[in-house]
């Protein structure tokens, strides 16, 4: 048997096992090149939306499209061997109605062969999660700071300060998980809301900017890798300062074409003759 029919990739049920276990490691990833280099070190891979302003140079992740999605999603599924792969909905895909979301869910499902399908909200989304997972269809839940909504959250800054506001986050957690989620993101908000929600709900949840306290955390690969630097949230760290690495790279090249130093003979077919 081959070692790659040896190995096991996580499942959704895997993931919804660990509620209270060792911490869930998620990172983003959007290219096939960059699944290969993640895919031993996490649980899971998210085929975020921030694709949009990551890759695409968008400002917020609202333009981003189902095509976008399932091109990188099918990227990210075929070059991953192990890790749980979720791919993010995009705006506008899903909540229109539970029908409208089943027909986009189920078509990045068929496209990608991914594990499942993360959106975004809360109470609001409750009937449609449930009717996603009746027909078996795996969501990981996503509240809190929900991107998708920056405009009507008044941009992207914590939420939960106010008791009403951490009243309603916690409320929207329960929603989604007592809907079927497998797991929750918790985005962006202070750590006794995402304490309250883990201690509450009876699936993992996933922190990002939510304090430790969570079951399993996520960050943008890109932002702990220092490959995006348009803004650094204060919840990112930074583990590498890849971007300088390509610059400095990308500069000694252009020296060496500039002043001929490359192609040396050793790159050169027959000895570098012209
Ligand atoms: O789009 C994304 O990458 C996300 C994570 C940061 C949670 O939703």
């Amino acid at each position: 048997m081959s070692a790659t029919t040896d190995l096991k990739r996580i499942s959704v049920r895997d993931i919804r096992l660990r509620k209270g276990g060792e911490p869930i490691v998620v990172l983003t990833a959007y290219t096939a090149p960059m699944t290969k280099l993640l895919d031993d070190c996490v649980d899971i891979l998210l085929v975020g939306d921030s694709l949009g302003m990551v890759v695409y140079g968008m400002e917020t992740t609202l333009g981003v499209t189902l095509e976008m999605m399932i091109a990188h999603g099918t990227a990210v599924v075929r070059a991953s061997r192990r890790a749980c792969v979720i791919v993010d909905m995009p705006f506008g895909s899903y909540q229109e109605s539970p029908e409208a979301a089943f027909k986009a869910c189920a078509q990045v499902m068929a496209l990608t062969g991914c594990a499942g399908v993360k959106l975004e909200g809360g109470i609001e989304m409750a009937n449609t999660i449930a009717f996603l997972t009746r027909r078996g269809i795996p969501v990981m839940g996503h509240v809190g700071l929900r991107p998708q909504s920056v405009h009507a959250l008044g941009g992207f800054r914590a939420q939960g300060r106010d008791g009403a506001e951490a009243a309603a986050i916690v409320a929207d957690a329960v929603a989604v998980a007592e809907a079927g989620a497998f797991a929750v993101v918790v985005e962006g908000t202070i750590e006794a809301v995402a304490r309250q929600i883990t201690s509450i709900v009876a699936v993992p949840t996933i922190g990002i900017g939510a304090s430790p306290v969570c079951d399993g955390q996520v960050l943008v690969t890109e932002d702990l890798l220092g490959l995006f630097n348009d803004f650094k949230p204060r919840f990112v760290k930074r583990y590498a300062e890849l971007g300088e690495l390509v610059t400095t790279a990308a500069r000694a090249y252009a020296d060496d074409v500039r002043t001929r130093r490359f192609p040396a003979s050793e790159h050169c077919f027959g000895g570098g003759q012209k």
